[in-house]
């Protein structure tokens, strides 16, 4: 069987401003909306280190930094770029509707 895959409504983009980014929550899982410019990124809200809440962290471009123990991730691709993460955080797909923010899960 085809896996299926869905889009959900989950913010209004004036909603999310860069460097202030917002958790929604999409079939039950955490995710962290961010905005670079005029670029809109899902990832994980849990660290991929220990517990913490991503959007919790310092945004600066495309890099956000944990609040706990300092381990950054590219919010674009998902890769830990900074000691002590190691593991990628998961990425979702965006899509900017007018004034609508899409996130893909599947
Ligand atoms: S919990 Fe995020 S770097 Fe440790």
């Amino acid at each position: 069987m085809a896996k299926m895959t869905s889009w959900q409504s989950v913010a209004r983009v004036d909603e999310v401003q860069e460097g202030l980014p917002i958790e929604v929550t999409v079939s039950g899982i955490g995710i962290c909306l961010l905005r670079a410019g005029d670029e809109f990124f899902a990832i994980d809200n849990l660290c991929t280190h220990a517990e913490a809440s991503l959007c919790e962290g310092a945004q600066e471009g495309r890099i956000l930094e944990c609040p706990r123990h300092g381990g950054r991730f590219n919010i674009e691709t998902g890769a830990a770029v900074h000691y002590p993460a190691f593991a990628p955080v998961r990425t979702y797909p965006v899509r900017r509707e007018e004034d609508t923010l899409w996130v893909q899960v599947d």
